[in-house]
């Protein structure tokens, strides 16, 4: 009897996929080189005969159904080139290869267009909910040729997360789409856990709430509008005691930010792109900031930080909740608006309500706040930025005014929220529909002879500027 999936690479993430495909009544089998992994998922997947798993590359191959469905859930980079180096002797035409690591998305072009000439089906597929996601129902992000995915979408249907009874994954274009969409699903989860950790801040050192206190508030805020997976998880964190110390475990952690790639890659291709995502952007410097622990040290001894005297707790929360809803839909909004673009310049012909639908659950930025922008983009599917959504003008409109006072309280006592100061910046700019860079255009052409347009004739325009 043949498997119907392989799965290559048993770490925590391959282990708990495999398993959450044999739960879903597919027969599946795993390839590690390393016994001790393969012995432990057979001991885990032990009460199924649904699961089993081998070093033998070739009896793993051998043992597939065909077309063979075979996954990768290995680190991103050489590692991948590697396998499919070492799997393609072992495969036929029309076999399907999945790549569910954060590969960079020019990476899964090279080797689709390389695996198509061989005749083999390359899938770059985004899958986000971390181990946990991975065994209970992870969101996925398959991008690829469109026919070879009706052999893997039953399977994917089945594993995948649900939101009310909606799978999600969906087949979201051809190429790198998948690869693609989950970068940005990161960056804009960069912005979100930045946003969060900045409103943290503010209530801890402005409102002196206590983590009994944060818990509370962000478990409140978790029933609300602000539902969603990183706030729950946040409001989880201030309720853990350290097992070392007495303290809350929180409070003993380091504050230097470690960071794999994919928000920078994020903000690098938005560059790239043409496309401004600030909050992503600035998520990505706080890491780095994060990172500079001595320098830190030896600027605060400088510029020492002046007592903040506890300001109004009640005011203040209700003002963060607000600041961190519309910072959360600035963070969406730069996201989807660079996926708009790059749909076009990649020609991934992505559509974003079925995006923001498969992040409705399973992901880790999954949100109530998708289910409003899916139903945006599926009544005006040409949307570029979700800040021109008829839907989203009230919503935005109502919450900012306490967004710009948490913002103007935070910058007078000296507490840094440059995600959400630069959320504000971009939406005031965007919103602007005369914004100062006629001063740039004038700068430009005075000191290089840059040209300029004008407001008020068409062609382009030089002047000799008076030197005095
Ligand atoms: C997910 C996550 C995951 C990523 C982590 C860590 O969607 O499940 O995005 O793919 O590995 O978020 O990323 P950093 O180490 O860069 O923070």
């Amino acid at each position: 009897d043949f498997y119907d999936f392989g799965l290559i690479g048993l770490g925590v993430m391959g282990r708990n996929f495999i398993l959450n495909v044999a739960d879903n009544n597919f027969k599946a089998l795993g390839y590690d080189l390393d016994q001790e992994k393969v012995d432990a998922l057979i001991q885990e997947g032990g009460n199924t005969e649904r699961v089993n798993a081998t070093t033998d590359l070739k009896s793993f191959t051998e043992g597939l159904s065909h077309p063979r469905k075979i996954m990768l859930l290995v680190p991103a980079g050489k590692i991948v080139d590697q396998v499919i180096e070492n799997l393609l002797p072992h495969l036929d035409e029309g076999d399907i290869i999945i790549d569910g690591g954060n590969s960079f998305f020019t990476d899964t072009d090279r080797r689709e267009s390389y695996l198509q000439e061989k005749g083999i089906n390359f899938f770059g597929s985004g899958v986000s909910g971390g181990a946990k996601g991975a065994r209970r129902g992870p969101s996925i992000m398959p991008g690829g040729n469109r026919e070879a995915y009706q052999h893997v979408k039953p399977i994917f249907e089945a594993v995948s997360a649900k939101y009310k009874g909606e799978p999600c994954v969906a087949y979201l274009g051809p190429k790198s789409a998948g690869n693609y969409v989950k970068m940005v699903h990161n960056g804009i989860e960069y912005a979100m856990m930045q946003l969060t950790s900045e409103i943290y801040d503010i209530l801890k050192k402005g409102a002196k709430l206590t983590n009994e206190e944060l818990h509370e508030t962000f478990s409140t805020w978790n029933s609300g509008r602000l539902q969603s997976f990183l706030v729950e998880i946040t409001a989880e964190i201030f309720d853990q005691k350290d097992e070392l110390t007495d303290a809350h475990l929180v409070d003993m952690i380091l504050d230097k930010a470690k960071q794999k790639g994919t928000g920078k890659w994020t903000s690098q291709n938005a560059m790239d792109l043409g496309i401004p995502i600030p909050t992503i952007d600035m998520a990505v410097s706080m890491r780095e900031i994060s990172a500079l622990k001595s320098e830190r040290l030896a600027a605060e001894k400088l510029y020492p930080k002046k007592d903040i005297p506890a300001l109004d707790k009640a005011k203040l929360i209700d003002q963060a909740e607000q600041a961190l809803y519309f910072a959360f839909i600035m963070a969406y909004a730069q996201g989807l608006h660079q996926l708009a673009d790059a749909s076009e310049e990649y020609g991934y012909d992505l559509d974003l309500a079925t995006i923001a639908k498969i992040w409705r659950a399973g992901c880790i930025i999954r949100a109530g706040l998708l289910a409003d922008i899916s139903e945006a983009f599926a009544t005006e599917p040409k949307l570029p930025n979700l800040i021109l959504s008829s839907a989203f003008v009230p919503k935005i409109q109502e919450s900012i005014s306490a967004a710009r006072e948490l913002a103007i309280t935070a910058i007078n006592h000296g507490i840094p929220l440059p995600g959400l100061s630069n959320s504000l910046s971009y939406f005031d700019a965007y919103t602007s529909g005369r914004l100062p860079l006629n001063l740039i255009q004038a700068q430009r052409d005075h000191f290089g002879s840059h040209t300029y347009e004008r407001i008020d004739r068409e062609g382009i325009f030089h002047t000799d500027w008076k030197e005095k």
